[in-house]
């Protein structure tokens, strides 16, 4: 269940109908899909074969065909990034920088937990994502991420081509003012 917080301000959402409705006026996609479907080792393994990568992947398929139907997304994948991930820090710095992508980031969290910070003018957002959570970050939105305390996520990542999430971390002066 995700959660929202205002930077600079006491306000804050969670509870995923409340998150849904915020982040749903700022433009961002959030839906609850929940992980009671995924058995134990589906879920807390963090180090899945491709076959089990492909297993979640097909649990999901009517929400994620539902979605790339609605959205135009073409394909999907599972990425997992823990303590076991070579070069955890150096790749954990660049998430942690802004950037934003030519293409919408879609994001389900399977297990694990992170903090997508959204920027949107003046307007800052924690959004805490955990399983069962999905969170959709708008193509050309500034945002950068970092894993919890827990330092683990396991998500599926829906997309239309790979080369559109590529980080650009130059901020074009027409963004500057969104
Ligand atoms: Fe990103």
């Amino acid at each position: 269940m995700a959660t929202v917080q205002i930077r600079g301000s006491k306000e804050s959402f969670s509870g995923n109908e409340e998150v849904a409705a915020y982040l749903g006026q700022q433009e961002i996609l959030f839906e609850s899909w929940g992980v009671d479907r995924l058995n134990g080792h589906l879920r807390e393994s963090y180090a899945l074969s491709p076959e089990e990568k492909q297993q979640i992947l097909d649990l999901y398929d009517v929400e994620i065909t539902d979605l790339k139907s609605r959205q135009g997304y073409l394909t999907q994948d599972v990425i997992v990034v823990s303590e076991a991930t070579p070069n955890l820090d150096a790749i954990l710095e660049k998430f942690k920088k802004e950037h934003h992508h030519t293409d919408d980031e879609v994001r389900f969290v399977v297990d694990g937990s992170g903090v997508f910070t959204i920027r949107k003018g003046n307007l800052i957002l924690d959004v805490i994502v955990k399983a069962g959570d999905l969170l959709m970050v708008p193509a050309y939105t500034r945002h950068w991420f970092d894993l919890t305390e827990e330092r683990k996520i396991k998500c599926i990542r829906i997309f239309k081509d790979p080369a559109g999430w590529v980080a650009v971390y130059d901020e074009p002066a027409a963004l500057a003012t969104k």
